[in-house]
């Protein structure tokens, strides 16, 4: 039976941080940030403390898990720096993606199957210190059943591609894309993974996503802040939120 709830939007603060550091001032600050997307409806907040620290910080994540109410989504690679920052903060979820330092942004999912037993010992003290691992991969049902093996609770279903396709034009790939999401989501679903989607995520591309009745969570970023400029953070979230709504009912 799909899930077919209340679709969780989680705001991805971290290019607010990008245009703090771009001038390296104290503003704007992520965890205003994070406060107005809390009062504007999101029901969680996703920070991605990368290994270069090119957008947010330590300091950034020490503020959030002081100042938030609603749920910290820690993304991270798997690394040992990062699962001890995890095990310090215990943040409600921890997800983990890819990381390549020449990359603009996270471009693929995790390759989970070939790294299987690493990445299950690696996931084990997070699970076991109360924090949901998610696992950032591919519509591909590899990764999915290698995720589930390894003893995720969570699946993120990387929409790059979909979004990529959408903006190009591409309506065969876009067609193909969208197809394997959804078909993946279901599959997920049938393991017992929560699904959730995300990257690259716009008001023309969320519709089809957020109507997959398994996916429980969007979360989204780079496209909320750079609306922000034109409408005001929250009402760029408060719209995301009323299409996730739309497609939902
Ligand atoms: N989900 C994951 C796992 C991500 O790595 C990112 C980007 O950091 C996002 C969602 C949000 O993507 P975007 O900023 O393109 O909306």
């Amino acid at each position: 039976m799909p899930f077919a709830g209340r679709l969780r939007l989680g705001v991805n603060i971290d290019h607010v941080a990008t245009v703090r550091n771009a001038r390296g001032s104290a503003y704007p600050d992520p965890i205003r940030a994070a406060r107005i997307a809390e009062a504007a409806g999101a029901d969680g907040i996703t920070a991605h403390l990368r290994e270069d620290r090119r957008h947010i910080t330590d300091a950034d994540i020490d503020g959030l898990m002081e100042a938030l109410t609603i749920p910290l989504n820690f993304e991270m690679a798997a690394t040992s720096e990062m699962q001890a920052i995890a095990l310090r903060h215990r943040p409600h979820a921890v997800c983990i993606v890819p990381e390549k330092r020449e990359e603009r942004t996270t471009e693929g999912g995790l390759e989970v199957a070939r790294e299987e037993n690493r990445l299950a010992h690696f996931i084990a003290p997070l699970r076991e210190a109360g924090c949901r691992v998610s696992i950032f991969i591919a519509a591909d049902r590899r990764q999915i059943e290698a995720a589930h093996r390894i003893g995720a609770q969570v699946i993120e279903l990387h929409t790059g591609g979909f979004c990529d396709a959408h903006a190009e034009g591409d309506e065969a790939l876009r067609a193909r894309e969208l197809k394997a999401l959804r078909e993946m989501s279901a599959f997920a679903h049938s393991l017992g993974l929560e699904v959730h989607a995300g990257h690259g995520l716009t008001y023309d591309t969320v519709g089809p996503i957020a109507a997959f009745p398994e996916v429980m969570e969007l979360n989204i970023g780079h496209f909320l802040i750079g609306e922000a400029i034109f409408r005001g953070l929250g009402p760029a979230i408060a719209e995301m939120r009323r299409l996730m709504d739309a497609a939902r009912a």
